[in-house]
């Protein structure tokens, strides 16, 4: 399921549910010209690395292909963090996307029923405002 894999990646690309940490500073740090004193705040941000178009060409496109070979430059996509503080659960929630993809892509063809639903970005998950409601078809009732 190569293929599958990379457009969950690049899902987690481009809609990333965590959109960046806090980390503090214990001691001291220069960064780019910039002095960053201890016990200040630095927070990452997932979406904009995400969309930085020196890693991802034509970063608003939707192209799982960016993902075959090596993939993206190390600490590029980062939808898991990265480091020492890396999500534990990131293997485990790739694998429950691809079988849920897997699952629902095959047997069913999905229909939204708010077309131009919002995704609240506040600080959390991104989530659908109203929930993400959809009817399912399933493929065996489909006329070809
Ligand atoms: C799509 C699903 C998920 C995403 C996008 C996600 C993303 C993240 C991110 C960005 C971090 C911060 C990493 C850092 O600070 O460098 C994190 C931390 C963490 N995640 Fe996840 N996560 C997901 C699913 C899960 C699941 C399924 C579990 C557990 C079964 C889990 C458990 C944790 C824990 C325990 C931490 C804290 C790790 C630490 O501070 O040492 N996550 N996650």
């Amino acid at each position: 399921m190569k293929y599958a894999r990379n457009v969950v990646n690049e899902v987690l690309r481009l809609a990333p549910p965590v959109h960046g940490f806090f980390r503090e500073a214990i001691q001291d740090i220069t960064y780019a010209g910039f002095t960053i004193p201890k016990g200040w705040k630095v927070y990452w941000s997932v979406s904009s690395t995400h969309k930085d178009p020196k890693y991802f060409p034509s970063p608003e496109k939707f192209d799982p292909t960016r993902f075959e070979g090596n993939g993206p430059e190390p600490f590029t996509f980062i939808p898991f963090g990265g480091g020492p503080r890396m999500c534990p659960g990131n293997e485990y929630a790739r694998q429950l996307l691809l079988v849920f993809m897997y699952h629902s892509v095959r047997k069913y063809r999905w229909e939204k029923l708010i077309p131009n639903e919002k995704i609240n970005f506040d600080y959390g998950p991104a989530a659908p405002v109203n929930g993400l409601p959809i009817k399912l078809y399933p493929h065996s009732d489909i006329k070809q």
